[in-house]
């Protein structure tokens, strides 16, 4: 046990907790601030979302202890929100409360669209509201309510609304400038080298973790890509989110920022890299610590660079990877196989790009920029697809 001072809709709660406990009951049994519900306690539903800095977090797959020093605010702290003020009157308007248990979640989340997202549409606002359940299924209410608001903010804007948009699109930027996550235009260069950049990948168990096998085609001969390959820096530079901080021969200290939907996290440790010149494989071997959750991440990375003709080559990839902690519940999900199958197809495509235009003498290179949040809407939109395929 151990003391736990958090700040609650701008009061400090001060309460003795385990270090295992998480931000909902925190705010529930040791605050005595009910209004937020837990359901899952998985991550999964959404019921237990309140604002940690202002931004959605889930509370039940969060530890308290990770908040000390954040601000806190929950559905008993909205009172003089411009935001919630119109969204309460809409919810009431368009019947989105019902039962009411999804309710404090839902309003968290829909307080988010309004503010980063001005000019969604129904579509958007429904992909944005899907980590949130409602088992009373009252989307449509809840979806009219927030399309009302937008609507409302676009025909006559609101002073402090725009106020406190501004402020979000600072802070992203500020996260972005501090080696958080940064996006990028997706139709930048092609590789005109490779016909294509696929990244095939299966799964399944091994050894103590998770393992995803894929791959990608590099246009330029074997030697030439294996040489790249085990440069850390430069591969570190085309993993999207990844930076190292410090080099040692093979050993690196660095961090991965990863954002897939609800799931949040920037895992700080160190990794090293072992080669088999004669057989072109090496594996990198890592472990860090994300600040937030503390879950623990550990993951070898093994490649095998094989010749495809003169000119070609493949690259095969293995991950395994093992979480612990609040984190490990998305572990084993699709989303998670389709998340790091992609960011393969990512790697490789920065490889290519990197191998065409080589960094001049001295050049450092830059960090690989990324999208989540594009990357995360076409998976869910390629499995909407595959849904309406096989039914
Ligand atoms: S209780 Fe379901 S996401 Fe937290
Ligand atoms: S209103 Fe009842 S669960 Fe959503």
């Amino acid at each position: 046990m151990a003391e736990i001072s958090i700040q609650i809709n701008g009061r400090k709660q001060s309460h003795q907790a385990e270090a295992r406990t998480h931000l909902g009951d925190f705010i529930r049994e040791k605050s005595r601030l009910t209004g937020t519900n837990l359901s899952c306690e998985h991550g999964v539903c959404g019921a237990c979302t309140v604002l940690v800095d202002g931004r959605p977090v889930r509370s039940c797959i969060t530890f308290a202890g990770a908040c000390e020093g954040h601000e806190v605010r929950t559905v008993e702290g909205y009172d003089d929100d411009p935001i919630m003020l119109r969204l309460r009157s809409a919810f009431s308007e368009h019947h989105a409360l019902q039962c009411g248990f999804c309710t404090p979640g839902m309003l968290a989340t829909s307080r988010d669209i309004v503010l980063r997202l001005p000019e969604a549409d129904e579509a958007r606002v429904r992909i944005e509201l899907s980590g949130n359940i409602c088992r009373c299924t009252g989307y449509q209410g809840i979806t009219a309510a927030i399309l009302s608001v937008l609507q409302a903010l676009r025909e006559q804007p609101d002073d402090q609304v725009q106020a406190l948009r501004a402020a979000v699109v600072q802070h992203v930027q500020q996260d972005w400038t501090q080696g958080g996550f940064v996006t990028f235009e997706a139709d930048q260069e092609e590789v005109s080298t490779v016909e294509s950049v696929a990244a095939d990948a299966g799964s399944g168990e091994k050894g103590k973790g998770q393992a995803i096998q894929g791959g990608f085609d590099a246009g330029f001969p074997a030697a030439q890509v294996w040489a790249f390959m085990t440069d850390l820096p430069q591969v570190a530079a085309c993993l999207p989110g990844a930076v190292i901080e410090s080099q040692e021969g093979a050993s690196v200290q660095g961090k991965i920022a990863i954002k897939f939907g609800p799931m949040s996290a920037a895992f700080k440790g160190h990794a090293t890299l072992e080669r088999d010149e004669a057989h072109r494989t090496a594996v990198l071997r890592g472990e860090g610590v994300d600040s937030l959750s503390q879950s623990r991440a550990r993951g070898d990375v093994q490649y095998q660079v094989t010749a495809q003709g003169e000119t070609g080559s493949r690259v095969s990839v293995e991950l395994v990877y093992a979480l612990q902690g609040p984190l490990a519940q998305f572990s084993r999900s699709g989303l998670v196989q389709d998340f790091v199958r992609r960011m393969i197809a990512e790697f490789g495509k920065n490889v290519n790009l990197r191998l065409e235009k080589p960094l001049a003498q001295g050049e450092q290179p830059a960090v690989a920029q990324f999208n989540p949040v594009r990357m995360f809407f076409s998976i869910l939109w390629d499995r909407f697809k595959g849904f309406f395929r096989r039914s």
